[in-house]
């Protein structure tokens, strides 16, 4: 009996040993809640749905990472997320966590607590005119308001002139073809539960096709801010043609890289619009006159990339050792392969897998070829680490600092990354070598100064003069250079 008793402990001990094999635990994944989150009006308490999740054979225990979240809590087993009545109006984004012995995972719940609702404001139609042939028939286009919240009912006020009408849920106003000639300025009144706003909009009624000058002139919104290096446009602006063809521009002295639509009166810029606000006066024109409107862009600085930056860092070492032309630059095409833009850089990278990233295995091996300049083992390894990094297309504006210019700690990097590629010993386009300090201070006392500082600044003579090639340096990298050459060449 006892040793039957103790056979069957140890088979026991295996069979749970065996077991314990068996359940692998693994970390928790796929932490979910559906919705991902929840819009409620201040002072309303509510809680989130029950997230699901895989578990990894293990119950978890949930928390939320932000202990400053006040009013926001969690229940640990469950996930559920519940707030109370007192959490202040905002966005919060809640970052919930499921930890089970193996490891973690985690997920955000976005809470948006809207203030209660308010009386309308800010009722604008854009454009706030119309002027029109007697007997046509037509209307506005919808106004833009701040609802307060709460739906909003239009109406038109005073004395309405017979034929024109409003649309009291969209604010539309409509005349027939009946409304006698004249002017008229009209009022309008958006009501909600709470207040209400008013609004004007002055339609022309004329006897005849004569053109008048335009009015209503308006972008909305007037505005953009936008990140240096990314183009964009703005919205098409709103105007009262007086029924005649209007012509758009841009009065004034133009910043680089800005630019309008002379019919569309749309605005666009570049990736070249240095950083700083543009506040851009507008004209319109039409042959019985003009009006001017304001627009105003305001380009930031990029932010702070941690890791290595495409635009800054890998794009022009690709350009200047490897797009050269006769060789991997878009008319030539050597092989096939372009390296000067960043979809076409990225046929031959892996992202994260750099040793499966045959433009990158290639540099220093075949290419480029033995008798052109190298890239040194720093900007090999630089491009390794951005494709282990991702491979993002990150554009930043490089750091610069313009305070600082010596050839060794600044000029000689800005050098090597945009211009030896093409100015070396080897290659060197018109004579021109930057690849050591001797040479560049000759080959820029050659040419002269003059000549260089346009090549850089991009007002050459001949626009294939105009260096790099591939687009203008950051404003702040010229200053350096511009600064080295003033100041006689520090070393
Ligand atoms: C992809 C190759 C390439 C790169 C990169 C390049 N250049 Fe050039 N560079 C040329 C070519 C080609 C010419 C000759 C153009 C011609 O003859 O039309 C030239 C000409 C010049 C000239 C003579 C201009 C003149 O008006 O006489 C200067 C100065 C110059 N480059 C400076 C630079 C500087 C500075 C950089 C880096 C910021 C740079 N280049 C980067 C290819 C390149």
């Amino acid at each position: 009996m006892k040793k039957f008793i103790i056979f069957c402990a140890a088979a026991l001990i295996v069979y749970a040993c065996k077991h314990e094999i068996i359940v692998t635990k693994t970390v928790p994944t796929n932490l979910i809640y559906v919705p991902t989150s929840s819009t409620i009006l201040y002072g309303a308490a509510g809680n989130s749905v029950t997230p699901t999740i895989d578990n990894g054979g293990e119950s978890v225990v949930y928390s939320i990472s932000d202990s400053t979240l006040t009013g926001i809590s969690i229940n640990s087993n469950t996930g559920v997320i519940s707030w109370s009545n007192t959490v202040a109006v905002g966005i919060y984004s809640i970052s919930v966590t499921a930890l089970n012995s193996v490891g973690s995972t985690a997920t955000t719940y976005i809470l948006n607590v809207n203030s209660a609702i308010t009386a309308p404001s800010s009722l604008l139609y854009s454009p706030a005119s119309s002027t029109v042939v007697a007997g046509t028939a037509g209307n506005s286009a919808t106004p833009s308001i701040n609802t307060g919240g709460s739906i909003i009912t239009y109406s038109l006020t005073g004395t309405i002139p017979s034929g024109i009408s409003i649309n009291s849920s969209t604010g539309v106003i409509s005349w027939s073809n009946a409304v006698a000639v004249g002017s008229y300025n009209l009022a309008i009144k958006a009501t909600n539960n709470i207040g209400n706003t008013t609004g004007t909009y002055t339609l022309t009624v004329t006897q005849t096709t004569t053109v008048v000058a335009p009015t209503s002139f308006l972008y909305n919104p007037a505005n953009s801010t936008t990140t240096l290096g990314t183009a964009g446009n703005s919205a098409t602006p709103s105007i009262n043609n007086g029924l005649g063809t209007i012509t758009y521009s841009l009065s004034g002295t133009v910043p680089t890289g800005i630019s309008i639509n002379s019919t569309s009166g749309i605005i666009s810029w570049n990736t070249l619009v240095a950083t700083g606000t543009y506040n851009l006066t507008v004209k319109a024109t039409n042959s019985a006159g003009n009006i001017t409107t304001s627009y105003s862009l305001t380009v930031n600085a990029a932010p702070v990339v941690t890791g290595v930056c495409f635009s800054s860092q890998i794009l022009p070492l690709y350009q200047s050792y490897c797009a050269l032309a006769g060789c991997h630059n878009s008319t030539t095409k050597r092989s096939g392969i372009e390296l000067d833009t960043y979809a076409t850089i990225m046929k031959g990278i892996k992202a994260n897998n750099s040793s499966s990233s045959s433009y990158y295995t290639i540099i220093g091996r075949s290419m480029p070829p033995k008798a052109n300049a190298q890239m040194s083992s720093a900007q090999i390894a630089l491009i390794q680490q951005w494709i282990n990094q991702g491979a993002t297309n990150s554009v930043c504006a490089a750091a610069c600092d313009t305070t600082q210019f010596t050839y060794t700690n600044t000029i000689s990097t800005l050098f090597a990354n945009n211009c030896v590629g093409c100015h070396n010993a080897t290659t060197n386009y018109l004579g021109v070598i930057l690849s050591d300090y001797t040479s560049a201070v000759n080959s820029i006392n050659t040419i002269t100064s003059t000549t260089f500082l346009s090549a850089l600044n991009y007002t050459s003579a001949t626009s294939a003069m105009n260096m790099p090639p591939s687009g203008q340096m950051s404003s702040c990298q010229i200053t350096q250079i511009t600064k080295w050459i003033k100041n006689g060449y520090p070393q």
